[in-house]
């Protein structure tokens, strides 16, 4: 046999193999050989017994993604999950690393599952906006119930082996060096035994735990149209019977399938890979060693950076100038570490086992033999410029010496250096032990290998890492700039910070402008001088309104720090709009989407067109991970070609903005930013 499904027998078993790299998808290729080889052991008297199992990193790790939205060569997934249930010989699925959407979907047809210690079984179709389409929500709540079959569908966590074993989604767990020989010994047990066939199951209803999943997910679920659909194929499994529930949820992938949120949810899934590859850069570049990493900066940035490096076991030193930050800052990450703990996300063991890798100190040469070393102090040139000629003295040569500057000229920092090659800037999100994203800021200078290094790292450290180049808060807080802009002109001119924030929550944002300001700390960046009232925000930082940490900024906040309209901000409000003679008008939401958003998408055009990013998606990206845009809209760029790029530069036009060229150019020709 040709293609990726091989086979070979040991004795009266039939052992399917496939080896499809890298995780295994069920492409057309490789569901026609499955076919055949089941096929071939149903008709060969002396198979008995049947096993599927896997080469390379993974067991099956789904559908193949590419293959959606184009004409389904047979056999189509549904059909071969079936057939293979419908096999009148044991089938056995032998699963190790991730057996994952129409992976599951096929271990969960087969008659019994074997799976070693460290696989995962799960859907995560739903975070590409979709429900698993070959029986997954069918089979799932028949062999483990509705609770856990909700938690994998809607939610989309896989879930580990011994798990799956004990709720009853597979039926032993094999040595994790001998799984194909485990599977093989159980096939020749279970030969001749009736055939269990989890589709001939019955799931019991359980109408209390789908309410309470609902209303426990409610907020993580909000806006997206796929965990809903989830549940309602989970709850058609315990109402119908099995072929009559597989149609309802053939219906609902199909239609999910076709529409914008999966298409969006799609593009992320490939936007956040693609966003790893750097142009100009070959893949197979040799990369530095970081056995070591120097933080420099016990503050609440530098120890979240800290936190990243300690999780995935790689040693930190970091650096303070008094011993009283330094005790804080050393405090303030166990402190953290202990409250996951306490969530039970992590043991006291991997507590400690973190905080042995931590070397808090306020000697700046204990730096010298780190393999990387992050500046994350106060984000001013001069004071980093001070830092990097300092780090220059001490490091040994080969050090990788990055900036978390979230604005700054990278360049101007690599220049006081005799290394700029070896600098580039590492831009963490707070919290920067939590959020996803890190930009990471090339300079004119920084070396190909530098770049793929800290690129690689980060994705050690589980972020998702984009490549900015350098310009005035990068790709992210640039884009930032025009809206917060236009959200105080709105002001201004008649709309409340109520209203934009509505507007932008209701697009699906965790928060609006005005709320964020809040968090962040309204007296960011100011002045510091009560008397110099410029603006609004002066006027709310003079009378101490610096947001949620003061319980005023935008908002008025109670103890439980819950927000309400504040008459004293309206106030205020209602001075400058006079002072300034701002001509008032009715304020539509529609509006705020298209002066708040609209620029958004233009700015990100021009950060395009400069090449300061590399791809539209990288775009995307920065958003979903670092700013929370909905997920299911895609991201800017992703959202500005759903909504046409046509109605954007008209909105654009109507409201006075400058339009740059290539998304004028793009709206003229009819094209598109992403793919
Ligand atoms: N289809 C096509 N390509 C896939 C794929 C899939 N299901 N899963 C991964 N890939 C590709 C990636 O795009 C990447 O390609 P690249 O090297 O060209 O960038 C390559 O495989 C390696 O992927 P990762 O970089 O993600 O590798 P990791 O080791 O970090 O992660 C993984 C492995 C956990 C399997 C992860 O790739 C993953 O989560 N994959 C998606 C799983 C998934 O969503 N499955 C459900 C698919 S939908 C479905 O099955 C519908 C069915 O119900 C009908």
């Amino acid at each position: 046999m040709t293609g990726p499904i091989t086979t070979h027998r040991h004795g009266s078993i039939l052992v399917i193999v496939s080896d499809n790299p890298p995780v295994n998808a069920l492409s057309a290729a490789v569901r026609q050989g499955i076919e055949s080889a089941v096929k071939e052991g149903v008709v060969d008297d002396t198979v008995h017994a049947m096993v599927i199992r896997c080469d390379g990193r993974t067991f099956f790790a789904g559908a193949d993604i590419t293959e959606f939205g184009k004409p389904m060569a047979e056999p189509a997934l549904p059909m071969l999950v079936d057939m293979i249930e419908a096999a009148d010989k044991p089938i056995i699925a032998a699963i190790h690393g991730t057996a994952l959407g129409g992976g599951c979907e096929v271990a969960l047809a087969c008659h019994y599952r074997i799976a070693v210690p460290s696989a995962k079984l799960g859907f995560p179709e739903v975070r590409l906006g979709l429900v698993p389409g070959a029986g997954g929500t069918q089979r799932a709540p028949r062999l483990a119930g509705v609770s856990l079959a909700l938690e994998m569908t809607a939610k989309g966590d896989p879930i580990p082996a011994r798990r799956a074993l004990d709720a009853g989604l597979i039926d032993q767990i094999a040595d994790e060096e001998s799984l194909e020989a485990d599977a093989i010994s159980f096939a020749q047990k279970v030969i001749g035994k009736p055939l269990p066939r989890a589709s001939q199951k019955t799931a019991a209803a359980d109408p209390a735990a789908v309410e309470a999943f609902r209303k426990a997910n409610a907020r993580r679920f909000r806006g997206f149209e796929a965990p809903e659909a989830n549940i309602a194929c989970v709850v058609k499994a315990t109402e119908v019977p099995y072929e009559e529930g597989v149609q309802f949820e053939r219906q609902q992938f199909m239609k999910l399938v076709m529409g914008v949120q999966s298409a969006a949810q799609r593009h992320i899934f490939f936007a956040e890979r693609k966003a790893s590859k750097i142009d100009g850069v070959p893949e197979d570049i040799t990369l530095r060693p970081i056995n070591k990493v120097g933080v420099i900066g016990a503050g609440t940035m530098g120890g979240g950076i800290s936190m990243n490096f300690l999780s995935s076991g790689i040693p930190v030193t970091i650096v303070e100038m008094a011993q009283e930050a330094l005790d804080r800052g050393a405090g303030i990450i166990r402190k953290n570490y202990e409250a996951t703990a306490a969530k039970g996300r992590l043991t006291p063991d991997q507590v400690e086992k973190a905080m042995s890798l931590l070397t808090p100190t306020l000697d700046f040469n204990a730096l010298a033999d780190c393999d990387l070393v992050i500046e994350a102090v106060y984000e001013n040139m001069d004071v980093k410029k001070e830092v990097f000629t300092r780090l220059d003295g001490i490091v040994k040569p080969g050090a990788i010496l990055a900036s978390n500057t979230s604005y700054l000229d990278i360049n101007e920092i690599a220049a006081v250096t005799k290394r700029p090659q070896d600098v580039l800037g590492m831009h963490f999100f707070s919290p920067a032990n939590v959020m996803k994203l890190l930009e990471v800021v090339r300079g004119d200078k920084t070396a190909g290998d530098v770049l793929a290094t800290v690129m690689a790292l980060a994705k050690k450290i589980r972020k998702v890492a984009v490549v900015a180049g350098v310009c005035y808060g990068f790709i992210g807080n640039r884009m930032l700039m025009p809206r917060q802009v236009e959200a105080m002109k709105l002001l201004m001119e008649g709309a409340t910070p109520e209203q934009i924030d509505r507007v932008h929550v209701e697009f699906g944002m965790p928060m609006g402008p005005f709320q964020m300001s809040d968090l962040a700390g309204v007296d960011i960046g100011w002045h510091r001088d009560p008397t110099r009232i410029e603006n609004i925000r002066d006027a709310l930082a003079a009378e101490k309104r610096w947001g949620q940490k003061t319980k005023a900024g935008w908002y008025d906040y109670d103890d439980k720090r819950n927000p309400s309209p504040s008459p004293r901000v309206a106030e205020i409000i209602d001075e400058f709009r006079k002072r300034t003679g701002a001509a008032q008008h009715a304020v539509t939401d529609q509006e705020i989407v298209e002066r708040t958003l609209y620029p958004m998408v233009n700015e990100g055009a021009k950060i395009l067109a400069e090449g300061k990013a590399q791809r539209a998606s990288d775009i995307d990206v920065v958003w979903i991970y670092g700013y929370g845009w909905p997920a299911y809209r895609g991201g800017p760029m992703f959202w500005a070609d759903t909504e046409g790029l046509k109605k954007i530069v008209a909105g654009l036009e109507k409201h006075g903005f400058d339009v740059g060229p290539l998304l004028k150019e793009k709206a003229e020709k009819g094209e598109r930013f992403t793919s």
